[in-house]
């Protein structure tokens, strides 16, 4: 079957009404977020995903043989790249992890040769996922809602979120059972509580891959971490249950993960400008580019730990040019993570390093 993909073009992206003014709110109630939590800890954490669970060194290694639509970018050529992942929590603040939220798997490739999305100098190409393959509220005017909804998190204790997230996953059966649309609030809110070397994880929105637009996704590819997909979370391992679980795991065993593209083939269903549809697979698979693999190892040593959550900043516009964050979602990133990342080291008095070497990355 031969499948028509979108070919790039810079007018595939369509400014939103009002864009700069709503990233504005945005990124302000971001940041007044950021520092009510950096005022509890006495310590600046990230604006979201501020809990990692663990930090891994390990490598990229793009699929020999690729066909044309897939060599693009990054995974023109048959080479492997180091990376550095971190895995985390989505809110803004230390949670436990008992409250079933999203989490993160962030992966920070090193030496990616090209020319840059932005001008800043850097050789690392990021790519931010969460498990869940669409952000629901997905296009810049809704996600300003949903900052309303984050912004009284910081005041609410972890039972009430884990509440809220009891009653969301029961309205989300109901519905689903009647095949009826999951309104965005709950859809964010029903995230399951799995371990999360199971879990498949997405960019939820596209970027630019080479000549073509695609959303990438990482999922379990070797038996061990397979094996640990929906394996929910127990009550006994606590509170940082899913530090010790990676630990547990990364102590004794590696693991592999299949990083994948999903190429656009129908810019009406497949859009960029919205996040919150899912691509129909039906449409276009997500299709095998590089192998992400993690030797075992000591996942979350103090100094790594620090210089993972102190130090660094993943960032989606940390890109080349051939993997340009597209639509209003990602634009609004380019604003608000430098924000959330400025403030944490300014609060902490800790210079921002992008690295050059896995060297720097300590053991
Ligand atoms: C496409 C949907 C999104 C995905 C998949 C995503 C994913 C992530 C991930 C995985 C992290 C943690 C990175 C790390 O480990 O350091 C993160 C951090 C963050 N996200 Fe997002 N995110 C999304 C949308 C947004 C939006 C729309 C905003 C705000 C406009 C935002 C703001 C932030 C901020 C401020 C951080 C912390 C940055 C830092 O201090 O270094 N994210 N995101």
């Amino acid at each position: 079957m031969s499948i028509n993909y979108v070919r790039y073009r810079p007018d595939l992206e369509q400014p939103f009404p009002n864009e700069e003014e709503l990233t504005r709110q945005v990124v302000q109630a971001m940041l007044h977020a950021n520092q009510a939590v950096a005022a509890k800890h006495r310590h600046g954490l990230r604006d979201a995903h501020a809990k990692s669970h663990g930090v891994l060194k390990g490598e990229l290694r793009v699929l020999p043989n690729l066909p044309e639509h897939l060599a693009q970018g990054l995974f023109a050529e048959e080479r492997t790249y180091p990376v550095i992942l971190r895995l985390s929590t989505a809110p803004g603040d230390l949670r436990s992890d008992q409250v079933p939220v999203q989490r993160g798997f962030a992966v920070k490739v090193i030496g990616a040769p090209g020319p840059r999305a932005v001008d800043d100098g850097f050789t690392t190409q990021d790519f931010l996922l969460v498990n869940h393959p669409t952000l629901p509220f997905g296009n810049i005017a809704e996600y300003a809602k949903l900052q309303g909804l984050l912004e009284k998190q910081p005041g609410q204790s972890d039972q009430t979120l884990q509440r809220a997230g009891f009653a969301a996953r029961t309205a989300a059966k109901v519905l689903e059972a009647a095949h009826r649309p999951l309104p965005p609030a709950v859809e964010t809110l029903a995230a399951a509580n799995n371990h999360i070397l199971g879990e498949t994880f997405h960019s939820m929105a596209a970027v630019r891959y080479g000549d073509y637009v695609a959303k990438i996704s990482a999922a379990p590819k070797s038996s061990n971490v397979k094996a640990l997909t929906g394996k929910k979370i127990e009550k006994r391992d606590g509170e940082s249950a899913l530090r010790r679980l990676v630990a547990d795991f990364f102590g004794k065993q590696d693991a592999e993960y299949e990083l994948r593209a999903q190429l656009c083939t129908d810019v009406e269903k497949m859009p960029i400008e919205d996040a919150s549809k899912l691509w129909p697979e039906e449409l276009s698979p997500h299709q095998p580019i590089a192998a992400l693999s993690f030797p075992a190892q000591e996942p979350y040593s103090d100094e790594r730990r620090r210089y993972a959550d102190d130090v660094l900043s993943f960032n989606p516009w940390h890109a080349l040019e051939a993997h340009r964050p597209l639509g209003s979602i990602m634009r609004s990133r380019r604003k608000a993570y430098p924000r959330s990342s400025d403030f944490r080291h300014g609060y902490n008095g800790i210079n921002e390093q992008e690295p050059s070497s896995l060297d720097e990355l300590p053991d």
